[in-house]
């Protein structure tokens, strides 16, 4: 089953994509969140940063297990992802820390550290509902065009093209931006019970349309959710232009 939910602009999609996850934590106080990075889900995420703030949602009982991270930046580095999601949500609303779960990029064994996460993610019960944005190139985590949707948590090599999309976070230097990552893989992704993939600007029309009405391709990672028993899609007018 795939629903699409289009609002009118980015902060309409952002309420709509905060009202699904508000549900899944009305409905299950101590769910597994999936959560993601980059620029999209940040309208999200203020969204439930007030309503947990107004006394409706309790992260409380929460337990949440992130995408991915660099490989080489810690914690406390200010462009690595946990550093993003303590900063723009676990740091404003009444969640235990120890129960958020971000991939270790500074691990000796990175190996060691993707079977430890998937792991980790197996040991809270799998996402009962995952967040996801899409890159330009149909990327999901970083699960880049061409990587096998079989694979768990795993090592990735960024694309060119994501590198040079990331480096809008280091003034445009592509030189800065680590080129390896920690991502679940499409099967990690794949487990959750549910998906919620956002795409936000008409830049984003093209591949979010290919992925859900185009091939079911490991050409186009994000095309794999075709598959998934239960994926919301949610945009603004400009992404999702006549796919709802
Ligand atoms: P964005 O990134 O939300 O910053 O567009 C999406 C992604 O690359 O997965």
């Amino acid at each position: 089953m795939i629903r699409f939910y289009k609002g009118k602009n980015y902060d309409s999609a952002s309420k709509i994509a905060a009202d699904i996850i508000a549900a899944q934590m009305i409905l299950k106080p101590d769910c597994v969140l999936g959560l993601a990075t980059g620029s999209t889900p940040i309208g999200a995420y203020q969204e439930l940063i007030r309503m947990n703030q107004a006394g409706l949602i309790d992260f409380s009982e929460v337990s949440t297990c992130n995408l991915d991270e660099y490989v080489g930046l810690g914690g406390n580095d200010e462009q690595s992802y946990r550093y993003f999601m303590n900063h723009q949500l676990f740091d404003h609303v009444n969640i235990d820390k120890t129960r958020t779960h971000v991939p270790n990029g500074l691990a000796d064994d990175i190996q060691a550290a993707c079977r430890e996460y998937d792991e980790i993610v197996a040991s809270v019960g799998g996402a009962d509902l995952q967040l996801l944005g899409i890159g330009h190139d149909g990327h999901i985590g970083f699960n880049e065009p061409g990587d096998s949707f079989d694979r768990g948590t795993h090592l990735a090599d960024l694309q060119e093209s994501t590198i040079r999309a990331n480096s809008r976070f280091w003034d445009g230097d592509e030189s800065k931006v680590p080129k390896q990552a920690v991502t679940m893989g499409i099967a990690t992704v794949m487990s959750a019970r549910r998906i919620l993939i956002m795409a936000c600007g008409a830049d984003k029309r093209e591949i979010i349309t290919k992925a859900f009405h185009g091939p079911i391709t490991p050409q186009v990672p994000a095309s794999a959710l075709q598959l998934h028993p239960c994926v919301y899609v949610v945009g603004d007018e400009a992404a999702m232009g006549d796919l709802c």
